[in-house]
């Protein structure tokens, strides 16, 4: 059976922000469970890794310019359908299109700049977790 769990990234933005408690704090409240958590700096390489499905894309390169331009906080974050009511709690990609209450609509201030990732799908969650915690010697679960 698959977990319930996703990771997320509290982006440059909102490190630089001050949003790290803030934002951790919306999916504690809402009875999620912080299984990991790591503030690092993503390498090129594991930024390319991590973003790969948008290897194509025409935003690609501004993509990992900017997840590598300073500190982010990953997370490993648990509970009962967490995937998708994160995705909710996190809003659409582009800020424009973000309700005031969702995290994007109320911290990104550009489709770039907007603060969260989360994974979309168990796939995209076992590789970016590889990407972020396969390496820790601590490795969980
Ligand atoms: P994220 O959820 O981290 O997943 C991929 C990221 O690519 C996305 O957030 C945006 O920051 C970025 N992105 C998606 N679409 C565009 C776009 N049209 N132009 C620039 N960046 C984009």
């Amino acid at each position: 059976m698959m977990k319930d769990r996703t990771l997320i990234l509290i982006k440059p933005d909102a490190v630089k922000k001050g949003l790290i408690g803030t934002i951790l704090s919306r999916f504690e409240d809402k009875g999620f469970r912080i299984a990991k958590l790591k503030m690092m700096k993503l390498s090129e390489e594991d930024a390319k890794r991590f973003y790969e499905v948008h290897v194509s894309k025409p935003f690609f390169n501004d993509l990992v310019s900017f997840i590598t331009s300073g500190p982010i906080v990953a997370a490993l974050v648990e509970g009962k359908n967490v995937q998708e009511t994160v995705r909710k709690m996190i809003g659409p990609t582009n800020p424009k299109d973000a309700p005031k209450g969702t995290i994007r609509g109320d911290f990104a201030t550009s489709i770039t700049e907007n603060a969260i990732h989360a994974s979309d799908s168990p796939e995209s969650f076992l590789k970016e977790y590889k990407v972020i915690f396969g390496s820790d010697r601590d490795h969980f679960p």
